[in-house]
């Protein structure tokens, strides 16, 4: 899936954010290989640290649907902050399982673009290769 429909989608996604403590909104895209894609926005709590972030409900839809690291061309994350929102310090460890280190994460906040991956968000991992 090309970039800018990914975002596209991310941005549709953050449309159903459930933000009423932060007001701060964010969407996620997972595109799949074979063309399929999920969506997922922040779902926030009263209990504030049972709220999931967009990019792991994303990526946990994908998840719930069968879908595993191989099937996953890219992920897009944005946010309607002043700046584009990196993944936070839960997600990466989530999100350093469940994708390749390679695959593309496509980060904006409807002005600039980045493109990254966990690879370069999270090195020196600790990861399921660890429980061996
Ligand atoms: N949030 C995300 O959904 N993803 C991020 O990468 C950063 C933070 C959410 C969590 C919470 O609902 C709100 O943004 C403020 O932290």
């Amino acid at each position: 899936m090309e970039d800018k429909e990914i975002l596209e989608l991310a941005f549709k996604a953050m449309k159903n954010a459930y933000a009423p403590y932060s007001n701060f909104h964010v969407g996620a895209c997972v595109a799949c290989k074979d063309g399929n894609y999920f969506l997922g926005a922040n779902i926030e709590n009263a209990s504030y640290g049972a709220t999931n972030c967009g990019e792991r409900s994303a990526v946990f839809a994908a998840y719930s649907n069968g879908y595993r690291k191989d099937d996953i061309e890219k992920l897009a994350i944005v946010c309607d902050g002043h700046r584009i929102a990196a993944p936070c310090g839960i997600c990466r460890q989530v999100l350093s399982e469940l994708l390749n280190p390679d695959t593309p994460i496509v980060l904006s906040d409807g002005e600039e673009i980045l493109i990254t991956n966990m690879k370069e968000l999270l090195p020196l991992t600790f990861g399921p290769e660890d429980l061996a």
